[in-house]
């Protein structure tokens, strides 16, 4: 190992959960059958990174981009959400776990943002581990209205806006930059993905579809990052 790897594993995991609907295609099964089965392994792997020392966990769920699926593919990922919140709140509790999210969440239907909202007031004192969901997300998305918020802030800085100041109008401004960035079922690419906290994350793609994503896979993921050497620019 070189002296620049991390040896200890990221305080923050990013993932881009994707290939439910690969997962559902090679078992005969509806796409919904996957987005069910990849709702389900968030809080299987939440726990797994918990439990391995990991503090922050951001799962992508949804893009800006994926409202243009068909209507009733949006309408069944909607209906997932209150689901998912009802389901896991106990184990969160249970589990000292935050729930927060990031995106354009008002573009949601209310019936899923007061699930959610819910569902955040209840675990908003958990200290152990904190799970965002990225929903209605995009990372243009994200930096556009930013600087939109920034404009709007009779408050902000005087002067020239520097990178510090744009980060603070970012969704959740006090969550570190992900160390370590996971994507599932083989794409290499970021779709619009954190563009701006993603700059120095290290990148990790398996071919396994998220709902077979196990804590295995997990473990896996983090032993990569742990020989990963971080240089940041520097000559080290
Ligand atoms: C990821 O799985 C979940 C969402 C984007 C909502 P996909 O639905 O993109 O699955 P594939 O990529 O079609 O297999
Ligand atoms: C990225 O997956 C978005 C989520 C996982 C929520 P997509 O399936 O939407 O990405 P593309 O279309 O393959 O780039
Ligand atoms: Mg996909």
């Amino acid at each position: 190992m070189s002296d620049n790897s991390p040896r200890t594993i990221p305080q923050h995991v990013a993932i881009i959960m994707d290939g439910n609907g690969r997962w559902a295609q090679r078992r005969g099964l509806p796409r919904s059958a996957g987005h069910f089965a990849g709702a389900k392994n968030i809080s299987r792997i939440a726990n797994a990174a918990a439990k391995a020392g990991v503090k922050y966990m951001t799962v992508y769920a949804f893009s800006t981009e994926n409202w243009k699926r068909p209507k009733d593919e949006v309408s069944y990922l909607m209906r997932l959400i209150p689901h998912f919140c009802q389901r896991q709140v106990k184990d969160m509790m249970k589990h000292n776990i935050r729930l927060r999210t990031i995106g354009r969440t008002n573009d949601l239907p209310d019936f899923a943002r007061t699930a959610l909202l819910d569902a955040i007031e209840k675990t908003k004192d958990n200290t152990g581990f904190t799970l965002t969901i990225a929903l209605s997300y995009g990372g243009r998305a994200e930096l556009t209205d930013a600087v939109n918020k920034l404009l709007q802030d009779p408050n902000r800085p005087a002067g020239p806006v520097t990178e510090q100041t744009l980060a603070s109008y970012l969704y959740a401004p006090d969550l570190p930059d992900p160390d370590l960035m996971i994507r599932t079922s083989g794409e290499l690419r970021l779709s619009n993905f954190m563009l701006w906290e993603l700059s120095y994350a290290e990148l990790y793609v398996t071919d396994t579809h998220w709902p077979d994503f196990s804590e295995e896979d997990l473990q896996k993921a983090l032993d990569a990052y742990m020989h990963r050497n971080r240089r940041f620019g520097e000559v080290k």
